[in-house]
Order: structure tokens, then C-alpha cells, then sequence
């Protein structure tokens, strides 16, 4: 992968990338297609990260299907993939990690210890190997894209950063691998997270600042469907993602629920 990626580059060409865990669906394909359009040559990565997921998550039964993935980018006419083993990236004895202190602690950190140790260690691994001028990532992961941000200029990894917009089903529920997990009543219960983050900017757009207040209507949101377990919903500054006391100068709405046994996420800038 690194001899076909540094040939590609020493050939004056763009590398765009564009990692994911695979289950690609149509949000991983807009970012597949952002690299196409601004990239002469676009790698992709399969890789379903052993060290993101908690000792109680989902790490097995994680949607795989390697030859569907791989249709779907040969489809976008992606130049390169890269499917390695899980014993081919974290070979026995390997002690290094990366972390982004602070960021990484909060909000999604918090109810997943270590999560972003791993998002942060297997990126800048995937980064080593490509050597990509453009990494493409979704913004329905905004605290992964903070923080990979992050950890791009504090490590100068010379690698540009494009985070893509959200994609979403027609009733807005957020494009996820794991909403194969939702049940029917599930699928229509895990619309609350979007009802909930609309009301905020509905309420903003009618002029409301005070971020306590648009905190508390997205509660009451919450509230009325029963069934989700709400893990957080805040609102915070965009590049700290400390929580904000108002959203003059813009904020990020972050959220987290259980639907089922299924977690979800989703955030909007306001
Ligand atoms: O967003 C994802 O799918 C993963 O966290 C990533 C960036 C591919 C790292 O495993």
C-alpha cells in the first residue's frame, strides 16, 4: 500500500483518502465522491479498528462485508483499497498509542474510555502508510473530526483535512453502519435525536441564545420518547467542545442516545 500510494504521488498526482470501518453506506460514498471531485488519485481503507471499541461493544458483530465495499468503490472508481488484518496493523508487542488529550476525554470520551485513543493511533498509523494531501471524513462524527484535526497540526502530519456534510435519510436520521441494528420500532424511535436537534435550531432561528434554555427544549424532546435512553445532549464551542453558556458566536449541538441496545450520534452546527 505504500509503494502503490508513493508511486501515485511521485507521479505528481493528488492522494485523497478516505478511511473507513466499511458497511459503507451512502454517507462514506459522499465522501469517496468529494475526493474524487478535488483528487486526481483516491485511496480508501476497510478497517474495522479492534482498539475504538470498548471491551462491551460491538467489535463482533460489526456489519462486514468486504466484497459489497468493494463493489460499491470500485463503483466510484477508487484507485486503491486497503483491507489489511487486524494482526497486519497491531502486530504482537505493540505498545504505541496516540492520544489527544482533553478532547478526547469528553462527551463521546466519556461514555467510551479509550475510544479516541485508538480513532487517533489507527489514523495516524493509516497516515504513515498513505501519505495522503487530502483525508475526507464525515462531520456526523464531529468529535472525531475535531480531534483528528487536532492531531494532524500538533503532530505536523501535513495532511489536509475536509470534513463532509452529515448525510441523511429522507426523514433525517443521520446515515450510520449500525442503524442496521434498529428494529422497526426502533428505526422510528431513533428519529427523536433529529426532532430534538431541529427544535434547538428552530428555536435559535427564532432568536433564542441562552444555552441552558435550548438545552432544556431538546430535553423535553428527548422526553417524550420514552424508550430512547439519552446518554448527552450538549452544546459546546465547535473546536474546544467545551460545553457554551450561549451560541452567539455559533455552537455545536452534540447528542448520544440509546435506541434499543443500539448507541447512535448526531450533531448540527448552529
Ligand atoms: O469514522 C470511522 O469510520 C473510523 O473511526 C475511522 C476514522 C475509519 C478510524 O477507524
Amino acid at each position: 500500500m505504500r509503494n502503490a500510494c508513493r508511486e501515485i504521488r511521485q507521479s505528481g498526482k493528488r492522494l485523497g483518502f478516505v478511511p473507513t470501518m466499511g458497511a459503507l453506506h451512502a454517507g462514506h460514498l459522499s465522501l469517496v465522491q468529494a475526493a474524487r471531485s478535488q483528487c486526481a488519485a483516491v485511496a480508501a481503507s476497510v478497517f474495522v479498528n479492534p482498539t475504538q471499541f470498548g471491551p462491551k461493544e460491538d467489535l463482533s458483530k460489526y456489519p462486514r462485508d468486504l466484497d459489497r465495499d468493494r463493489g460499491l468503490l470500485e463503483k466510484e472508481n477508487v484507485d486503491l483499497l486497503f483491507a489489511p488484518a487486524a494482526e497486519e496493523m497491531y502486530p504482537a508487542g505493540a505498545v504505541t498509542w496516540v492520544t489527544v488529550e482533553g478532547l478526547s476525554e469528553r462527551l463521546e470520551g466519556k461514555s467510551r474510555p479509550g475510544h479516541f485513543r485508538g480513532v487517533a493511533t489507527i489514523v495516524s498509523k493509516l497516515f504513515n502508510i498513505v501519505e495522503p494531501d487530502r483525508a475526507y471524513f464525515g462531520q456526523k462524527d464531529a468529535q472525531q473530526a475535531v480531534i483528528i484535526r487536532k492531531m494532524v497540526r500538533d503532530l505536523d502530519l501535513g495532511v489536509e483535512v475536509v470534513v463532509c456534510p452529515t448525510v441523511r435519510e429522507s426523514d433525517g436520521l443521520a446515515l450510520s453502519s449500525r442503524n442496521v441494528y434498529l428494529n422497526p420500532e426502533e428505526r422510528k424511535q431513533a428519529l427523536v435525536l433529529y426532532r430534538a436537534l431541529c427544535r434547538v435550531q428552530a428555536l435559535a432561528d427564532r432568536g433564542e441564545r441562552d444555552a441552558m434554555k435550548l438545552r432544556e427544549a431538546a430535553l423535553q424532546v428527548f422526553a417524550e420518547e420514552k424508550p430512547v435512553r439519552l446518554d448527552y445532549f450538549e452544546i459546546v464551542n465547535k473546536d474546544s467542545l467545551e460545553p457554551v453558556k450561549d451560541i452567539v458566536r455559533g455552537a455545536l449541538v452534540v447528542t448520544a442516545a440509546f435506541v434499543g441496545k443500539t448507541r447512535l450520534i448526531d450533531n448540527l452546527v448552529l
